[in-house]
């Protein structure tokens, strides 16, 4: 349909969303005889496991089984990367939560009371619990890798004026609606379906075969849509999968894993924190001459994807700006918290923040204006455009969303506004704050970006649609069957959507680093072609016209001449008629990719992704509080797939993004558990936190490169990062240039 492409459809599930019809995995009917675990979470951050106790918890009402490290079929491994990470402690326990064994029972309740009479003899050990303590000595998961460019020493020495910082910012818990969840049922021969809430089917598919000690072929992994992800169901629900599907193994019988709210809290790994720690150099205008900086993430007790976290925020270190000498440090260190782990941006927003910091602080110290400051560093221009690690931004486009986002808030106005009220106000305070972002599309590892899809045409003129992509409320599904109606012409309601499994479409990626539409859009693109092509063969021989005059339109396909038509489906059947296949798979991998880790160069990102945030808020100087008051957004979706499914990632990362930088507070207590389990500790923003003036729109007329899906560009996680804009604005309203993260009431009253 010439309509559909580009068009706000609402999401496909929009309906059944909001009248509760649409099927989460706890909706599923349960198979009979189907069990319940429940997992034994560790009492402290770190010791010596000297036994075990789990008899009484054997012997409680209901219970099947009780799983120990040593009873694990095959491996003890959930590693997403390499290998090495237990699923249950064995001999150390490193982090407050992690699972000691797994409880089956005939109830969730008896196995959640039994899984609570397990005991353990553990001999304490000293926890690590900061960055700053893991830095005294620090045990390094990942790097530290370095990013330079010029001659540091020179420039450092040659600047007119130096300044050092140092800031803080906090993790965050992902929080998604739906928590972690598998129900795993055991088939024929070793077989293993697992209906897991996942990102990444292909990824749970290998851990549970690792855990079973069977091979990829045996497992299928199959998920319909997540009740929100976030970034926390790519590794950590792979493990919670590889759990059901062990207890299904050993009690012979299908159960069903479901996290209480608490225990996914604290046994799930969140959003790395980091430390910032840099000089810089610059001159009398703001200009950033050399910067020294050392980024370290808290990657918590293990690896998991901390090297792509890393890698993402040393890319994305120096943001949308130009330093002509300097050198990055990044690395992760370990500590004795949960394992962290991807989340929206993926080390990307961490990394961004760095050069906002920077920049507010030199700004402050010369009494200039930040955005004047901000304008002066941005790459291109007048400055090379070139990133550190040798890629090229647009720097017409950064300039663009500045410009727009400014302009759309009315800045000046805004200003002398604020200027007056704050001149009147005995206690309230305002400020504005701004924020550029850009963004790098593609996954950090070049192998990652590969996608395929499986097309049906049923002789009706219906269309199966499956793919590699999962659905975890951001509108892929609906985008891709776009695609697809835009490839053969025909309404939307003639796809269906279907679940991803492991079975219709093998060794995908996770559905992560906002590729999703990027990559199976082309490969949905390219199977859904192989069919049209065949169709349109079976047209031109019916016709008795050359195979280049068909032309798929409306619903319909027409040859040369005004009485050449058949609909989509008369054609279907003519196809299946004349022996043609209507089935075919599509592949696509992302061209042009090229990573050197160790080097730290290359072109790691098909394209990027820019974008503007202004900020105004109010805050109280006697009780910290703050609200936000406007926020207008301007973000490069390219030529948008479905610009109302764009806005509403745009709205919802940004508010994501505002609680991780205001409200929500991991708090450790000094044993090392986590403390903030819950709504009532752990507080992410609300509807009222919502700007009651919010425009976030989509840049206009800036169409992505030609061989990028109809020149969309990828939404997912790149406006989170335009929340700084609201930390700017709680500099500017306090007067202070430095503010760690989350800018909590108590922080801000310090302040
Ligand atoms: N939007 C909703 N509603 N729920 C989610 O869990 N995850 C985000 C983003 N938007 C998420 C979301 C993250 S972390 C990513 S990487 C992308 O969606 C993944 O989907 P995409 O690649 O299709 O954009
Ligand atoms: N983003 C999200 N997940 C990933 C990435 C990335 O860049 N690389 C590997 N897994
Ligand atoms: Mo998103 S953090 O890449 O799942």
């Amino acid at each position: 349909m010439k309509h559909t492409l580009g068009a706000s459809l609402r999401h496909d599930s929009a309906l059944s969303h909001a009248t509760g019809q649409a099927r989460f995995l706890d909706d599923v009917a349960e198979p009979a005889g189907m069990l319940h675990a429940a997992l034994v979470p560790a009492p402290v951050a770190h010791g010596r496991i000297a036994a075990l106790h789990t008899a009484a918890a054997a012997a409680w009402p209901g219970v099947m089984a009780v799983i120990r490290p040593e009873d694990i079929p095959g491996e003890n491994d959930i590693a997403p990367i390499g290998s090495g990470e237990a699923m249950l402690a064995e001999g150390v326990v490193e982090f407050a939560a992690q699972p000691l064994a797994i409880v089956v029972a005939r109830t969730r309740d008896e196995a959640l009371a039994a899984a609570a009479a397990v005991t353990a003899d553990i001999t304490p050990l000293p926890p690590i619990l900061s960055i700053a303590q893991a830095l005294l000595d620090p045990h390094w998961l990942v790097g530290p890798h370095t990013m330079a460019q010029g001659d540091l020493a020179a420039a450092m020495a040659a600047a007119p004026h130096r300044l050092s910082g140092r800031m803080e910012l906090g993790g965050q818990e992902h929080f998604y609606l739906e928590g972690q969840i598998a129900l795993a049922i055991p088939g024929e021969d070793g077989d293993m379906l697992v209906h897991s809430s996942t990102q990444h089917p292909t990824e749970g598919q290998h851990v549970i075969a690792h855990v079973l000690g069977e091979p990829y072929s045996r497992v299928q992994v199959q998920c319909r849509r997540m009740g929100g992800a976030f970034g926390g169901k790519e590794s950590n629900a792979s493990w919670i999968a590889a759990a059901a599907a062990v207890a299904a193994r050993i009690a012979g019988r299908p159960d069903k894993l479901r996290l209480p709210r608490k225990l996914d809290m604290a046994v799930t790994g969140k959003r790395h924190p980091f430390l910032y720690q840099w000089e810089v150099g610059f001159d009398g205008d703001g200009r950033l001459l050399a910067l020294d900086a050392r980024l370290t993430a808290d990657g918590g007790h293990s690896l998991d994807m901390s090297g792509g976290v890393v890698m993402r925020a040393l890319t994305h270190s120096l943001n949308a700006y130009h330093v002509a000498a300097l050198r990055v440090v990044c690395g992760a260190v370990k500590t004795n918290h949960v394992s962290n782990t991807a989340f929206r941006g993926f080390g990307g927003p961490q990394g961004a923040m760095l050069m906002d910091d920077v920049l507010g602080r030199v700004a402050h110290a010369l009494g200039a204006e930040m955005e004047a400051v901000r304008a002066l560093n941005f790459a291109g221009g007048q400055n090379p455009a070139e990133t550190p690690y040798g890629q090229a931004l647009e720097g017409d486009l950064v300039r663009r969303v500045h410009a727009e986002a400014r302009a759309d808030a009315g800045w000046d106005a805004r200003r002398a506004e604020i200027a007056a009220f704050n001149a009147t106000h005995p206690t309230l305070r305002r400020g504005l704050g701004c924020f550029v972002s850009a963004f790098g599309i593609s996954f950090g590892i070049p192998h990652l970006n590969q996608a395929g899809a499986l097309v049906h045409v049923y002789t009706d003129g219906s269309i199966r649609l499956n793919h590699g992509g999962t659905e975890m409320g951001q509108g892929l599904f609906i985008k891709i069957a776009q695609v697809v109606a835009g490839v053969f012409s025909v309404p939307i309601d003639s796809i269906g959507i279907t679940a991803t499994s492991t079975e219709q479409v093998p060794n995908t990626s996770a559905t992560a680093a906002s590729t999703g539409s990027d990559l199976n859009g082309w490969a949905a693109h390219n199977a859904a072609e192989t069919i049209r092509d065949r169709m349109a063969g079976v047209a031109a021989a019916h016709f008795g016209c050359p195979v280049g005059a068909i032309c798929f339109e409306d619903g319909e396909v027409l040859g040369v001449s005004g009485n050449q038509r058949l609909t989509f489906a008369e054609l279907a059947k003519m196809a299946w008629k004349a022996r043609v296949s209507l089935s075919a798979t599509g592949f696509y991998a992302t061209p042009e990719l090229e990573w050197d880790m160790a080097a730290v160069r290359g072109k790691p990102f098909f394209y990027f992704s820019y974008g503007a945030a202004v900020a105004e808020v109010v805050i109280d100087t006697l009780t910290g509080e703050h609200r936000v008051l406007r926020a207008h957004l301007v973000q490069d979706c390219g030529r948008s797939l479905n610009p109302a499914i764009d806005r509403g990632q745009i709205e919802g990362a940004f508010v994501q993004g505002m609680g991780w930088l205001t409200s929500e507070e991991l708090w450790w207590d000094a044993q090392g558990r986590l403390r903030t389990i819950g709504p009532s500790t752990y507080k992410i923003p609300g509807s009222r936190d919502v700007p009651p003036i919010f425009e976030a729109r989509l840049l206009e007329s800036a169409p992505n490169r030609a061989d990028s899906i109809f020149r969309s560009k990828a939404v997912g996680e790149p406006p989170l990062l335009l929340a700084a804009a609201v930390w700017n604005a709680l500099r500017d309203a306090a007067g202070r240039p430095h503010l760690d993260c989350p800018v909590t009431p108590e922080r801000l009253l310090m302040a």
